[in-house]
């Protein structure tokens, strides 16, 4: 063997070399959320940087939503500096005309407009209130269905749909790793002075990937069947519970309705998590909040307690992005028997980066797992009491 290190016992092969090979250039296969909807209504062109381009999302005049590669083929002008002219969007260098599937359908000083003269476009949809388009680098039809409609949360008895933007300087693999690090909500997300999760279960079956997690009081049991979806109310947990159900539909969209019996009050909320990547090392993370109303309360007392709850979710939101500043990519975490299913997790999601006809079926078998947590929860318990203890003296100084 060439490499003579491996003579020497006890040397590099016992240290455990974190491996990260560059990030995938292909954009995963998918619906992505572009933000709310209403945004991208007004006739004007707007730029969203994604998929390694720059698009163009504009509305024609019937109300249909188009979104283009914002780089027109003619000469390389930006659409999206454009105007939006009927049903199409006018190019600001030589108007050529721009339809929502991509053809150009007039050339103003052209007698006909050449057969080629067609440009990327992504299938568009509203639903939930956000704006959604179709990726695919095999260019194939989208199902619609894979993104569940909650209409029904639209219509009445639930707050408005507040959102947050910020773009992420790391690659989005940061952000998907979060579906099984149990141990993370523990140590960033309650800063160690909150009790960790409980209970922990995650699922990947198709396209679709389940994370269900309960945060409960000393003593108080979980009292819902852990593997499929919580039907009941807030009123079903026991005091001091807290249960959270973050649900993958495709590579980037996440709904992730949460209860909480909590002594200041019962909440209960939808949060969407949505994602779009910029390039291999920058995405748009999206979040999104909705409260269910309070009965006892009156409308305008509704919309402040929400205001107050969606705020404060949206601020937690962002606690990774420290740790995903500073952190280093890694091929191979090195986990402990108390991490969640990881490697499996990356594998589900690797189906999205592979054109269809290459994907493994392991990609997409159903796979469950249930975290123990027995042991962790007990540490959990005694650093608690150490952080706020450390905290207090601190704050006596
Ligand atoms: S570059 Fe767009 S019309 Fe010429
Ligand atoms: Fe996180």
């Amino acid at each position: 063997m060439d490499d003579h290190r491996m003579d020497i016992p006890g040397d590099d092969d016992e240290i455990r070399r974190i491996e990260a090979a560059p990030p995938s250039h292909r954009y995963a296969r998918g619906w992505y959320c572009l933000g709310l909807a209403s945004e991208f209504m007004d006739g004007e062109p707007h730029k969203i940087e994604a998929f390694g381009t720059k698009l163009v999302v504009f509305q024609g005049e019937s109300g249909k939503l188009g979104v283009l590669n914002a780089y027109c083929p003619h000469m390389g002008g930006d659409l999206s500096e454009g105007t939006v002219k009927g049903e199409e969007i006018a190019c600001p260098f030589h108007d050529w005309r721009w339809g929502s599937d991509g053809r150009c359908k007039n050339i103003p000083y052209a007698r006909y407009v050449p057969p080629r003269a067609r440009t990327a476009s992504w299938p568009a949809m509203v639903r939930n209130e956000q704006l959604f388009v179709w990726n695919d680098p095999e260019n194939g039809v989208p199902d619609p269905t894979i993104i569940p409609d909650l209409a029904d949360k639209f219509s009445g008895g639930w707050s408005n749909l507040s959102w947050k933007s910020e773009v992420m300087e790391t690659n989005v693999r940061e952000l998907i790793d979060n579906m099984s690090d149990l141990a993370h909500f523990f140590y960033v997300h309650g800063e160690g002075k909150r009790h960790g999760p409980s209970y922990f279960r995650n699922i990947f079956d198709g396209q679709i990937a389940y994370q269900y997690m309960e945060f409960h009081e000393k003593g108080s049991k979980m009292i819902h069947d852990p593997g499929i979806p919580f039907l009941g109310t807030v009123n079903d947990l026991a005091p001091g519970n807290f249960r959270s159900e973050g649900v993958y539909y495709g590579p980037s969209y996440m709904i992730n309705p949460q209860w909480r019996n909590a002594a200041e009050g019962q909440v209960e909320v939808i949060l969407f998590n949505a994602h779009y990547p910029i390039s291999p090392y920058r995405f748009m993370l999206h979040i999104g909040v909705m409260v269910k109303d309070a009965p006892q309360l009156s409308a305008e007392q509704n919309a402040g307690r929400a205001h107050f709850i969606q705020e404060m979710l949206k601020g937690a939101f962002y606690q990774d992005v420290h740790i995903w500043k500073t952190k280093t990519r890694i091929d191979n975490p090195l986990l402990c028997h108390a991490d969640g299913p990881m490697y499996q997790l990356r594998r589900w999601h690797d189906q999205f980066y592979c054109d269809l006809a290459d994907i493994d079926p392991l990609m997409t078998k159903r796979f469950e797992w249930t975290a123990d947590l027995s042991y962790a929860n007990e540490v959990w318990e005694q650093q608690v009491i150490e952080n706020i203890e450390r905290e207090t003296r601190r704050a006596r100084k």
